[in-house]
């Protein structure tokens, strides 16, 4: 497997591993933003004049169905006369706003199913090929989705759900390549570059997709998007290798530094792969935390995502323009805040001021104090759109502490089993997808108001203390004893186990 390191021209002007950060980073912002565009898109899509004709005519008494939500405990004033003019933009489709929610949320589906298989195979095989694959299903389906929409909307479902399975192995797989590239003492900057991709992804693309769909028409999101992935494509193929000892664009002194950082030799033999210890996984308290903090952090991390848009559009009554600035900027200042978090918490651990430990908890609680408190605040700030946005904005910034918090750690506690870790925690954390838009989607279908988005808030008020007690009191950055059980025979490492744990992986 070992490459020697002629070739090397590239390795001169920029470490092999950032190369492997930034595109797994554009990879991930990708992704994101192929994912996100359909929820800017569908308001261009949707013939919104011919849907409320039709709620109006079929509901009960015309208070209870007013689509626009004039009904209710508080009703917001819209921004400007023009702003509600801006949303009622037709396009050529009628679905109704249960159809909406499927083709929104169907994405999951895929998202689901992908995760643990995709994780396992990335770790077995190959992580390079399992994000190439992920990112070109995602392009592929995206530059088909126009063209099915005309046919039929279900069409649009099969092809989401084919980004979902794209997507799902986004994070399995890099977290396997960072497990193989990312020295201990850069692996919270590594992880957050990586990760924070998906914000910036997330902000381009909304921003992107408002002004395609108000300018250009929404079947230009989906080419524009699509075809510019395209280049990413043929980039990680020539760029990237799974692990530093394949890389040829590399020079001798970065391998061995990453080689040695990891306790590997650098000789560079394929490591033996080893089964997944899944008892001592499942019983594993730091690993369970993990667990509880994704689950509990993805629930509000869909709530802004996918929800925040429409609660600006529908309650706080913002035009399209306007919402896709004040909803897509927060993710800007979650990148920059999660790059400065992981360098300062990277930097006070190499000079061992906290462990690892504290590195991460300290991330996790940034990441769900500070938008469980915003989510509070919103609740009793009625119609104050400035203030709910600066607070949306505070809350979106500050889950940017996840990927250094508890979304890095699965590295720590077992590098060897990173992909399925993370598959795990993260199909998991999946439901939390699938439930929030049919949660929101019944709370608010009927009754657009603040007083039932105060529920939906509450609940994920709720979900962020579970996560800061769980995390808090059994979190841990120390690599556990059964990522090492099976490897050697002669290794002194595996005699301070119990013989329970060694026990589950035979
Ligand atoms: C939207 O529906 C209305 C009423 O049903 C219809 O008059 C209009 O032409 C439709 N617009 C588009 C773009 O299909």
């Amino acid at each position: 497997m070992d490459v020697p390191a002629k070739g090397n021209i590239l390795g001169h002007y920029m470490p092999a591993r950032y190369i492997l950060a930034i595109l797994g980073s554009i990879g991930m912002a990708i992704v994101y933003g192929l994912k996100v565009n359909l929820s800017v898109a569908m308001v261009g899509m949707v013939n919104n004049s011919a849907i409320k004709n039709i709620i109006a005519a079929s509901g009960g008494s015309h208070n209870q169905t007013n689509y626009n939500a004039e009904v209710g405990d508080v009703e917001c004033e819209g921004s400007n006369s023009e702003g509600k003019a801006t949303m009622e933009l037709d396009g050529p489709f009628i679905w109704l706003p249960g159809v909406q929610g499927i083709v929104l949320s169907c994405y999951f589906w895929g998202y689901f199913v992908s995760q643990l298989p995709g994780g396992r195979i990335a770790e077995l095989f190959s992580a390079k090929w399992v994000m190439f694959f992920s990112v070109t299903i995602n392009v592929v389906c995206t530059l088909l989705t126009p063209v099915m929409a005309q046919a039929h909307y279900a069409a649009v479902v099969v092809m989401r759900v084919g980004e979902g399975i794209g997507g799902g192995v986004t994070f399995p797989a890099m977290h396997v390549l960072l497990s193989k590239w990312a020295p201990p003492a850069e692996r919270s900057v590594m992880s957050a570059l990586v990760y924070a991709g998906t914000s910036l992804g997330t902000v381009i693309s909304i921003l992107t997709a408002g002004v395609l769909t108000a300018n250009v028409g929404w079947e230009s999101v989906f080419y524009v998007m699509g075809g510019l992935s395209c280049i990413w494509c043929v980039l990680w193929i020539l760029l990237v290798q799974d692990t530093p000892q394949q890389q040829s664009l590399i020079s001798a002194e970065e391998r061995q530094m990453i080689v040695t950082s990891l306790g590997g030799k650098e000789g560079g033999h394929a490591q033996k792969k080893l089964p997944v210890p899944w008892r001592a996984v499942l019983k594993s308290p730091a690993f369970l935390s993990i667990l509880v903090a994704h689950a509990c952090s993805n629930w509000g991390w869909y709530m802004l995502l996918i929800e925040l848009p429409f609660y600006m559009q529908q309650v706080l009554k913002f035009n399209m323009t306007e919402n896709a600035v004040t909803t897509s900027l927060p993710f800007l200042s979650l990148w920059i805040f999660s790059m400065c978090l992981s360098r300062t918490l990277d930097w006070l651990t190499s000079k061992s001021y906290i462990t690892t430990t504290i590195a991460r908890k300290v991330a996790t609680l940034f990441a769900s104090v500070v938008p469980a408190v915003c989510l509070l605040a919103v609740c009793y700030i009625g119609c104050a759109r400035a203030a709910a946005v600066a607070l949306m904005a505070i809350a979106v910034t500050c889950i940017g502490g996840m990927f250094c918090g508890f979304l890095s750690n699965h590295i720590d506690i077992a590098p060897n089993f990173a992909g399925t870790l993370m598959a795990l925690t993260n199909t998991i954390s999946t439901i939390p997808g699938i439930v929030v838009p049919i949660f929101v989607g019944a709370l608010t279908q009927k009754n657009q108001t603040i007083s039932s988005w105060r529920i939906i808030f509450f609940v994920t008020i709720g979900l962020y203390i579970v996560e800061i007690v769980v995390y808090t009191l059994w979190g841990s950055g120390e690599e556990q004893p059964w990522n090492k059980i099976p490897e050697s025979n002669d290794n002194i490492e595996t005699k301070p186990l119990n013989n329970d744990e060694k026990k589950s992986t035979v």
